[in-house]
């Protein structure tokens, strides 16, 4: 009884906070007052401070009170509610475990304490490397603590990659196009030459494959095997051998990002780098995607061959990975919370893709001009669009109407052939909007295909 009191309390007063009634930095009733005003114990509110201190909606100044600590959430700030965001690469605020990974970063301080807040190697915690060598055999990922290294992103690791000499002594990067935009960015910024090499959602040439290996000083291959950014398909198991048997045969390194390898739905769907026997793939996996992506928190696992000199890159770009989030990683995954959540993200973003299978099968009838690709899982599916439908600009109408998506046009290299076409995340989409802001999609592209159609045709375009 005593316990749906102070939870009473405590929604009382984050009503106040959500309503904008008690600002961010104003003072709460006393105690006393409080309890007069809501004809509840003292007892009674303080047990709700504590709970919305607890939870970070106020704090406290001792010998002066409570005060209110404002996180307004998007719809609070008065975003437009009927906002539907397939754009968006980095998960549902909602749905992270901030509570406990709350718990997981105060244990860590417990447990490391000084050792959370000094330099430590730059390799990654030595006890977190074992933990993560575990997590890494049970998606069929074998290696040693040795050779893993946490990073502080994927993104990290593979602007290193691109920069680092490697022992192939060879110097051109070989990229899927479209590919990860992050990716792209590092290597123009690096100055580093790069050769594309067209992926569909069936996969790539691999004979067009063998012919850069054996002709281009390629000293390696970037690919995103499973759920690829933005197309979001996956290579089949012979793709994947076949790639790791080039890469032996003309000694080029493949440096596999599984950035939601932590996702996949199909235990027999090995990475390259299990099929991988000559120690030529480097493997990455990310964190962000399932866990906090501001935790800046990856694992590279590198062959011995490489080790050395991606150490000395790593110690100079950074000295260490955020201690604080190696400590708290450690203890997310070794108290089973981690393998528990990785349960539900699965769950939550599979049902989210079927939700969008299902709704484009229902609604892009074979005369919408759209042809979608919608993988089994992972976070992202791509649209297709008519040649006279620009993606550019079907962005930015679709924009003006609250509904994000990304062209892929950004995904790359400068002169490669672009597909004109879109990419949908449903990492923040909800599977009840799913449905509606497809509907609204198919509905603004048939207005702007009939404004194509209807536009009259000035015989000078052309010629001036
Ligand atoms: C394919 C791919 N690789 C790497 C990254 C970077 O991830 P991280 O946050 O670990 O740096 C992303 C981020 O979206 C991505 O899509």
């Amino acid at each position: 009884m005593e316990s749906s009191k102070f939870q009473h309390v405590m929604e009382q007063v984050k009503g106040k906070i959500a309503e904008g009634l008690i600002k961010p930095g104003d003072k709460l009733p006393s105690i006393r007052e409080m309890s007069r005003q809501l004809g509840c114990s003292a007892n009674t509110v303080i047990r709700a401070y504590a709970g919305l201190e607890q939870e970070h909606w106020i704090y406290s100044v001792p010998k002066s009170g409570y005060y209110a600590v404002v996180r307004k959430s998007g719809k609070e700030q008065g975003s437009p509610v009927e906002q539907i965001d397939f754009s968006s690469a980095s998960p549902d605020p909602e749905v992270m475990p901030y509570g406990d990974f709350q718990h997981c970063l105060n244990r860590a301080i417990e447990q490391y304490r000084d050792q959370l807040f000094t330099y430590t190697d730059p390799q990654g915690f030595p006890s977190l490397r074992e933990a993560l060598s575990k997590h890494l055999a049970s998606n069929q990922v074998f290696a040693p603590p040795e050779r893993i290294c946490v990073v502080s992103g994927s993104q990290q690791a593979l602007h290193m990659l691109a920069g680092m000499p490697f022992p192939n002594g060879k110097s051109v990067i070989l990229v899927e196009q479209p590919a990860y935009f992050g990716m792209l960015r590092s290597i123009e910024l690096l100055g580093v030459t790069a050769i594309g090499i067209k992926r569909t959602v069936e996969g790539i040439d691999l004979e067009e494959l063998e012919r850069h290996f054996r002709s281009n000083s390629i000293k390696f291959f970037y690919t995103v095997p499973r759920y690829h950014n933005p197309l979001g398909c996956s290579y089949r198991r012979e793709q994947k051998q076949k790639i790791a048997e080039l890469a032996e045969k003309y000694d080029v390194y493949i440096v596999e990002d599984d950035y939601l390898g932590d996702l996949s739905l199909n235990p027999k769907d090995d990475p390259i780098y299990t099929e991988d026997a000559s120690g030529h793939t480097v493997y990455l996996k990310s964190f962000s995607k399932v866990t906090l992506p501001g935790l800046r928190l990856a694992v590279a696992v590198l062959p011995p061959s490489l080790l050395e000199t991606f150490r000395l890159f790593k110690a100079a770009s950074d000295s260490s990975t955020a201690a604080l989030s190696q400590g708290a990683l450690e203890m997310y995954m070794g108290c089973g919370m981690f393998d528990r959540h990785l349960e539900q993200m699965r769950e939550r973003y599979r049902v989210r893709m079927s939700t969008l299978r299902v709704a484009c099968e229902r609604q892009l009838s074979a005369s919408s001009g759209i042809r979608a690709s919608i993988p089994e899982g992972g976070i992202f599916a791509r649209l297709l669009l008519p040649p006279e439908l620009p993606a550019r600009e079907l962005a930015a109408s679709l924009r003006a109407r609250h509904i994000f998506v990304m062209p892929t046009d950004l995904c790359y290299l400068r002169g490669f052939p672009k597909e004109n076409a879109i990419r949908l995340s449903i990492i923040r989409t909800h599977e009840t909007r799913i449905e509606e802001g497809l509907r609204r999609i198919v509905e603004i592209v048939q207005e702007m295909l009939v404004s194509s159609e209807n536009r009259v045709v000035d015989w000078r375009e052309g010629f001036i």
